[in-house]
């Protein structure tokens, strides 16, 4: 990896012991910037706990970043799969090279955007208010990308439709969400982190 971090950290540390251990796995982790946008390992553990309740199940987050949410839920609920995917090249690179330092097999992250994926190969969803970007211009990531409101309406539409789609008892985590993306048939089991985390079951 391009900053050697792979040679330079100790192979006894344990990543999972805190957020600050766990984000030296990329380039950007003194960037508080960039780990605003990344899920804190106690959330993702939350919610693997909820989406990885059945053995086997296979698991989307859309919008995948670094692949935080992925790898941190790979490790706590090793029995579900996960895919993340991602618009962002450059963060599916470091996805795969700390994906590989962790050893983790049961993870897949993908570069593309969320719009080509078929949820029909998904069980249960992640979703970290991925669209928001198009909105809160002073915090976004970098420039590689346009953005505009008509992006997170296309979005956020095409988001719900693909929720609606999938069958009674499909089960998604959103992290701070604007919950425009929830069909009305899915309900609020349970919240967490002062209900910035909530857990829905379609009905
Ligand atoms: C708030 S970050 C969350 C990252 C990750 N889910 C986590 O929790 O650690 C949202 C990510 O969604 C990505 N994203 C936004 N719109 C997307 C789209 N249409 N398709 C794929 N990725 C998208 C952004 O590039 C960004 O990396």
């Amino acid at each position: 990896m391009s900053n050697n971090k792979k040679s330079s950290i100790p192979s006894t540390i344990n990543w999972f012991d805190s957020n600050e251990a766990f984000d030296n796995l990329f380039p950007d982790s003194n960037s508080s910037l960039m780990k605003r946008h990344w899920t804190p390992l106690e959330v993702a553990k939350k919610a693997a706990q909820f989406l990885a309740a059945e053995k086997n199940v296979q698991i989307l987050d859309i919008g995948s970043g670094v692949g935080k949410f992925c790898l941190a839920a790979a490790n706590y609920m090793p029995l579900a799969f996960y895919t993340g995917i991602e618009q962002r090249g450059n963060l599916v690179e470091q996805a795969i090279q700390a994906k590989e330092i962790l050893g983790l097999k049961n993870v897949d992250l993908l570069h593309g955007n969320f719009s080509t994926m078929n949820f029909k190969n998904y069980d249960h969803f992640y979703f970290f208010n991925s669209f928001y970007e198009n909105f809160s211009f002073s915090q976004n990531m970098d420039n590689q990308i346009e953005y505009s409101k008509e992006l997170y309406e296309q979005y956020t539409y095409l988001l719900k439709t693909k929720l609606e789609s999938k069958p009674s008892g499909t089960r998604l985590a959103t992290f701070h969400s604007t919950e425009e993306e929830i069909p009305a048939d899915y309900l609020v089991v349970g919240t967490e982190m002062k209900n910035t985390l909530k857990f829905w079951v379609k009905i």
